[in-house]
């Protein structure tokens, strides 16, 4: 069983979403066998300061630590992945997530590196959608489309840190974003939690709730590389994803509504499958993957097994399982070579995201799950990165 945080005082009042995790949690508990284990007093949280906002208020990064050396690193603001550090199958531990040495580098990331995307991951069209016969007009900020909850986007907020437990070490974000917020209805309580267990799982809880009905999406937008950050591209790994249809897009990336059978196409992951095998043939402006997956249970919301990657000269291997119904397989093509990390310059293809979400633009297509959240309901979710070597 994944032992329960022990909830000690709180710095900030227990929000409902707040209250949910320890829900969540529990139920977790009972549905992650691919993740459990004990907890051991070899795992912790320490901060440090980031740097500081331009009007001086500090950042801090939190460092979770596994009692295997593994560590995960993030930042208040945004509730951002940092650092990711995995053994590989010599127990030799790299970071292996694509980021900037400094905060005011995040300040524009532009990529969104390892940011918590919200409130709307991915694309409303036009930035506009109805609501209960209600009209609401987001922030335009890619082509003419709104792209990853607006201008500020949650990637852009101070979030409220807390430190949840030491064993496991676990940190939770939460955010309080006002009514009309990047044009969004609705109060929105937000808290992502992250938590880094002794088997090498990074497990990424989301718990939310509004006064107005409103729509949601959540994710993180961490760029992998599993044969560490700025090691070249990611065309040699192994890619296998849980879905036999997707949803095509159009010029700008924004889904048709078709949810299209996969099968026999370049876009087919079912079985491992080098990224680079067949991209060049999957079109757009640049060339690459940058498509929602509709996951195999989509209809359902089962947690399970949504994606494998393998890297065969590190040997990592990772796993991705999530209850949300799609993932957006995005394999970097905007990158063209921007300085990050230790300089390194991070090529197009110099990574691959699988960010578990709700379908692009689902608040304009009938046909897919709904993001609308209303009041009195809580939002729930579990993504969970676990890594390995072969
Ligand atoms: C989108 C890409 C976008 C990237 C960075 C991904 O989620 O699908 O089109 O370029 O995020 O914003």
């Amino acid at each position: 069983m994944v032992p329960l945080p022990i909830m000690g005082k709180h710095p900030i009042n227990l929000s409902i979403p707040m209250k949910s995790l320890l829900t969540t949690l529990s139920i977790l508990a009972l549905m992650l066998p691919q993740v459990q284990g004990a907890s051991s007093p070899g795992s912790n949280v320490t901060t440090s300061v980031f740097g500081k906002l331009p009007l001086g208020a500090p950042v801090t990064l939190y460092t979770l630590t596994n009692k295997r050396g593994a560590s995960v690193s993030i930042m208040d603001y945004g509730a951002t992945v940092v650092n990711l550090r995995m053994p590989d199958r010599r127990g030799k531990l790299d970071d292996v997530v694509l980021g900037f040495d400094t905060l005011a580098s995040y300040i524009s990331n532009k990529p969104y590196f390892g940011a918590t995307v919200g409130r709307y991951a991915n694309r409303i069209a036009k930035g506009r959608f109805t609501l209960d016969g209600k009209v609401y007009h987001l922030p335009i900020n890619n082509g003419e489309n709104s792209l990853h909850g607006g201008k500020v986007g949650f990637n852009k907020k101070m979030w409220t840190a807390h430190i949840v437990s030491q064993h496991p070490a676990a940190v939770a974000f939460s955010l309080a974003s006002p009514n009309g917020d990047q044009g969004y209805p609705g109060t929105l309580k937000t808290t992502v939690t992250y938590i880094l267990n002794d088997q090498n799982a990074l497990i990424i809880l989301y718990g939310a709730s509004t006064d107005r009905p409103t729509v949601l999406n959540l994710t993180n937008h961490s760029y992998f590389n599993l044969a560490g950050a700025g090691n070249g591209q990611v065309l040699n790994h192994r890619v296998k994803i849980n879905a036999f249809y997707y949803t095509p897009t159009d010029a700008h990336l924004i889904p048709t509504g078709e949810i299209r059978s996969l099968i026999g196409t370049p876009f087919d992951f079912r079985k491992f499958t080098p990224i680079g095998a067949a991209i060049q043939q999957t079109g757009g402006n640049p060339i690459g993957y940058d498509h929602n997956y509709v996951l195999a249970k989509a209809g359902s919301k089962r947690f399970a097994l949504a994606a494998e990657v393998y890297e065969p000269t590190s040997g990592r291997f990772l796993k991705v399982f999530t209850d949300q119904p799609g993932v957006q397989f995005y394999t970097a093509n905007f990158l063209n070579g921007i300085p990050g990390k230790g300089g390194k310059k991070y090529p197009q293809y110099g990574a691959f995201c699988l960010e578990t979400q709700h379908f692009p633009d689902s608040p304009n297509h009938q046909n897919f799950p709904s993001t609308v959240l209303r009041p009195g309901e809580i939002f729930r979710s579990a993504t969970v990165y676990k890594f390995g070597v072969r």
